[in-house]
């Protein structure tokens, strides 16, 4: 089982390369899916878990309901609509979350394992949930959206949180 990597680890920061037909795409977003569910989690970067190639996975669907992943290889955000607060947790960030402005709506596109092309529109947490993910892909962590002072609080929360029980 991938291990998910937690803040301050210095591999969240890395920019995460394109990921190719030829690597072992379909096995990684597997693992990255099961990492996520078992956390649980709503979504993961392959950065998470220490592989800095362009794949993220999502599932926003309620636990009371049938499971539905989404892989998307290489995400792009094309465009985007309006502005909305919403409050955001991080599955390398543990404990903490806080209020991120996203973008309220996005045109997005990428690749599905079989390397279909998958474009659309998203609203609401899937949205938020692109975003947040491939933010990761470029090294960007959701505590870096909050203004300098925000930021600084959450990083001695999280610190304050964590300085008891030793994390990996
Ligand atoms: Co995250």
């Amino acid at each position: 089982m991938f291990e998910i990597l937690k803040y301050p680890n210095k591999k969240l920061r890395e920019k995460a390369k394109e990921v190719k037909k030829d690597e072992n795409v379909r096995k990684i977003a597997e693992q990255m899916l099961k990492a996520m569910y078992s956390a649980p989690g709503i979504g993961l970067a392959a950065t998470q878990v220490g592989i800095p190639l362009r794949i993220i996975v999502i599932d926003i669907t309620p636990p009371d309901q049938p499971k539905n992943p989404i892989v998307l290889l290489n995400p792009l955000i094309l465009q985007t609509e309006g502005k909305t607060k919403f409050e955001e947790g991080c599955l390398s960030l543990p404990g903490l979350f806080e209020e991120v402005e996203r973008s309220s709506k996005i045109w997005f596109t990428g690749y599905d394992l079989n390397w279909k092309e998958v474009s659309g529109t998203a609203e609401g947490l899937l949205a938020r949930a692109i975003q947040h993910e491939i933010d990761h892909l470029d090294g960007i962590l959701f505590i870096d959206r909050l203004s300098p002072l925000k930021k600084k609080l959450a990083i001695r929360r999280y610190k304050e949180l964590h300085s008891s029980t030793q994390t990996r």
